[in-house]
């Protein structure tokens, strides 16, 4: 009635009201203009908004006294001594390029450098044995690295960056200033990632620097860092890979921390393989880093097929546990390594859309239809004005001479590679990148895959247990400190940068 009333307008009333709607109009056109150029692309999210020279690795050599040794991997200009990229490695990789884009659909062997590459067997969960190695692949690589490391990155998809910076192209540099904590300063390192502490003598594989070409990542300051996440919550969802990361942020954070009793999990839980939800709380900065265990993002069910009710997989329904992730102000997803051969039952009788379980679907097939799940689950239950979102792409493995199962090592690796040949890039992180562009909410993807493919140096190998009675190495995670520090640096380096 009241509302009625007022629509009864006089000549002075309309005038005022129609300027009213007019001038609501042009604020939203304005607003709506803005919004569209600022909401940033995927592209423009990659892109380096910073200048080669405000470079926090300025701050190195201020914070330790070098050995003589070293000096020159610190230097701040790594092109003027930086080897020379050999002619023929060039040629190699503009023909691997070639091949690459006309073979896009292929089944793709993950094979990097002098190591076999598996982007889909985890340790912990089994494929098939693996044929037997080359020669090629038993090849070890040793010395000659420190200091003047520069390799070639293969670069399929073109990016420019402001300054024509690609943070996944680049090099590893030894560099004597890290690493950004240690196995004494942080109590969050779970034993199958202490590789210290589980009696691993050499060092070096925490004292790596990922130096992008043209530009520098800016070093990770976790006071800056909780000042980012003050009052937020920080949430990593996914694999035990994620777990890797997830502990290796709460060490990083733990060093800007006076009063480590300010940091606790919020249901005294410890952290264990088998135990999947937690969230430790930094009482100081009143923020959260948590991490919830979901390997394939979407749905772990179970179904009856003929007599027997056996697990299946609804690749069109969400992860039960996604109610914990919506609320998240910055998260970030994994999912690749259980998409193996048997951890899905080679795919019979396992993937299932409403009632109906497939007799059969490829794993392509099925990791595509699981990642547009949970790609509608964003776009539809994740408010992209409060939450950003992130997607760290596969982490390659690095077993040798067979399968996590079969024999397969690393061990024998304390360098990284000098070079990764014929890289072929994962069909799950092209299948990821296609998914990704076509969603409404923007996600950042962390794209660690190729710069992680050289550190065939960073896995537990036998290093993952205190006791070493099994012959099964390790070659799928990584210790701490070590490359998941860096997968956080290009969190921060994003986090920071906007
Ligand atoms: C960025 O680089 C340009 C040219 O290289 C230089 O003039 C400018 O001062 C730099 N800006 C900063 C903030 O370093
Ligand atoms: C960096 O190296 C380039 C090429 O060798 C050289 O021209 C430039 O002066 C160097 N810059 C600094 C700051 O040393
Ligand atoms: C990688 O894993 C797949 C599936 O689990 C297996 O079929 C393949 O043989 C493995 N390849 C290598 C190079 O280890
Ligand atoms: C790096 O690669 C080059 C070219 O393949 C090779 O000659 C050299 O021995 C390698 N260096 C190390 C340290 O492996
Ligand atoms: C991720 O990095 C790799 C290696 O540089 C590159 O080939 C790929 O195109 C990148 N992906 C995206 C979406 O930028
Ligand atoms: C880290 O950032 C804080 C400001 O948040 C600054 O005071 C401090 O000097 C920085 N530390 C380093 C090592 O750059
Ligand atoms: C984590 O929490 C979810 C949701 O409450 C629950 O379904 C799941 O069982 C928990 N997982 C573990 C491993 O505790
Ligand atoms: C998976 O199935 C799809 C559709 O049937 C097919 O296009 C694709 O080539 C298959 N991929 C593999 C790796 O078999």
């Amino acid at each position: 009635m009241e509302r009625q009333r007022s629509f009864s307008l006089k000549p002075t009333r309309l005038l005022v009201f129609s300027f009213t709607i007019f001038s609501s109009f042009l604020f939203l056109s304005t607003f709506t203009t803005w919004l569209t150029n600022y909401t940033p692309s995927l592209h423009q999210q990659i892109d380096l908004p910073f200048n080669t020279s405000t470079s926090a690795s300025v701050g190195h050599s201020d914070i330790v006294a070098l050995p003589p040794l070293t000096v020159h991997s610190l230097t701040k200009n790594f092109t003027a001594h930086g080897v020379k990229v050999p002619t023929s490695i060039s040629n190699r990789l503009a023909r691997t390029q070639k091949s690459l884009s006309g073979s896009k659909s292929e089944p793709v062997r993950h094979r990097v450098g002098t190591s076999n590459v598996n982007f889909t067997a985890l340790q912990e969960y089994g494929t098939s044995p693996e044929r037997a190695p080359s020669s090629e692949q038993k090849k070890i690589v040793a010395g000659g690295l420190v200091g003047k490391t520069q390799v070639p990155i293969l670069n399929k998809i073109e990016q420019k960056g402001v300054e024509g910076c690609d943070l996944t192209k680049g090099y590893w540099v030894f560099d004597e200033s890290y690493h950004l904590y240690s196995k004494d300063s942080c109590p969050f390192i779970d034993e199958g990632f202490d590789c210290e502490g589980n009696g691993r003598l050499d060092r070096k594989y925490s004292k790596w620097r990922w130096q992008p070409r043209g530009c520098d990542l800016p070093r990770f300051n976790a006071s800056k860092m909780l000042e980012l996440i003050r009052g937020k919550r920080l949430v990593f969802v996914g694999d035990s890979i994620n777990r890797n990361q997830w502990e290796s942020m709460l060490c990083m954070l733990l060093g800007a921390i006076k009063d480590p009793t300010r940091v606790y999990e919020t249901h005294g839980r410890k952290i264990t393989k088998e135990k999947g939800n937690y969230s430790f709380k930094f009482l100081d900065y009143q923020c959260t880093v948590e991490y919830y265990v979901s390997h394939f993002l979407v749905h772990e069910s179970k179904a009856r097929i003929g007599q027997r009710r056996r697990p299946t997989l609804r690749i069109d329904a969400i992860d039960h546990g996604s109610s914990r992730w919506r609320g998240a102000d910055i998260v970030i997803f994994n999912t690749a390594h259980w998409w193996s051969h048997s951890k899905t039952q080679a795919g019979i009788y396992y993937y299932q859309e409403g009632s109906v379980v497939h007799p059969q679907l490829n794993v392509s097939t099925a990791f595509r239809k699981a990642l547009n799940t949970w790609a509608s689950w964003v776009d539809k239950r994740i408010n992209h004005r409060k939450t950003r979102v992130f997607f760290r792409n596969s982490a390659p493995t690095h077993f040798r001479g067979g399968d996590w199962n079969s024999g397969g090592h690393c061990t024998e690796a304390i360098l990284p590679l000098n070079e990764t040949l014929s890289t072929a890039y994962p069909e799950k992180n092209i299948i990821l990148e296609e998914i990704i562009k076509q969603m409404r909410t923007p996600v950042i993807l962390l794209n660690i895959t190729s710069l992680s493919a050289y550190r065939i140096d960073g896995h537990p190998s036998i290093y993952g247990r205190k006791t070493r009675s099994s012959k099964i190495q390790d070659c799928s995670h990584w210790c701490l400190p070590g490359v998941p520090d860096t997968w956080n640096e290009l969190l921060y380096f994003h986090l920071q940068s906007t």
